[in-house]
């Protein structure tokens, strides 16, 4: 099926199924783009059951970028403690202190100037673009590779065959609720589409996965020898 069909059809999916995740507004609503990136920095590499009760705390004490630029480091560390890789807290104070003093606390509004600040790499910076800004911004991680690689039965080994993977999220980004594309993706990748036993009869791509139809979903993606 063309690619508006295949995104309408996780659309539809993710209107009945997406996670409630304090970060999320409502179907078709944006959120702001703090706490996208507030979100998006401590999921990075932490799983969002561990988030959940952070983000909350951060958003409490520091209810807006500026509060956080102002904020003492040590202060912004010790809240951070338990999340672990402090880099992330560091740079997170950084970049608020960035926009807190050049933009007057107001986040750029495009993959190319977010990728500019600390902190913020090519994934969060098309978080941020898609779910803050709507921008039909192409999201890829983990679990949205994998995803594609069964969705499309791209059998390249990783990470060669990450281009390939990356022009299939690419074609199928569309340029109406982006936001909640990527978001279904990871939703998909999280709870169906997982690394191990599929639930490949509850995704809403089970006729057109051609990994499921090939067998191959579960041994997708490969991986190169090392
Ligand atoms: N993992 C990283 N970003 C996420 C998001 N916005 N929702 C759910 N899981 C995520």
């Amino acid at each position: 099926p063309p690619a508006s069909v295949l995104g309408e059809r996780l659309l539809d999916w993710y209107r009945r199924n997406a996670r409630t995740l304090p970060w999320r507004a409502p179907f078709g609503e944006r959120t702001d783009p703090y706490r996208v990136w507030l979100s998006e920095v401590m999921l990075q590499q932490t799983t969002v059951p561990a988030v959940i009760p952070y983000f909350q705390a951060f958003l409490a004490r520091w209810p807006t970028v500026t509060d956080l630029a102002a904020a003492p480091l040590d202060e912004v560390l010790t809240a951070w403690a338990g999340l672990g890789y402090y880099a992330r807290a560091r740079n997170l104070h950084k970049c608020a202190q960035t926009i807190a003093t050049w933009r007057d606390g107001t986040f750029p509004a495009t993959e190319d100037e977010l990728h500019t600040l600390p902190g913020i790499g090519t994934y969060t910076a098309a978080a941020i673009a898609a779910i803050a800004f709507g921008q039909p911004a192409v999201v890829m991680d983990g679990n949205i590779e994998r995803v594609m690689a069964r969705l499309f039965a791209e059998t390249e080994p990783l990470p060669q065959g990450k281009k390939a993977l990356y022009a299939r999220a690419a074609q199928l980004t569309p340029t109406a609720h982006p936001g909640e594309h990527a978001q279904a993706l990871m939703d998909l990748g999280a709870t169906l589409c997982t690394p191990r036993k599929p639930a490949c009869g509850l995704c809403p791509w089970r006729d057109p996965c051609l990994g499921r139809r090939l067998g191959l979903a579960e041994t997708l993606p490969a991986k190169a020898p090392k």
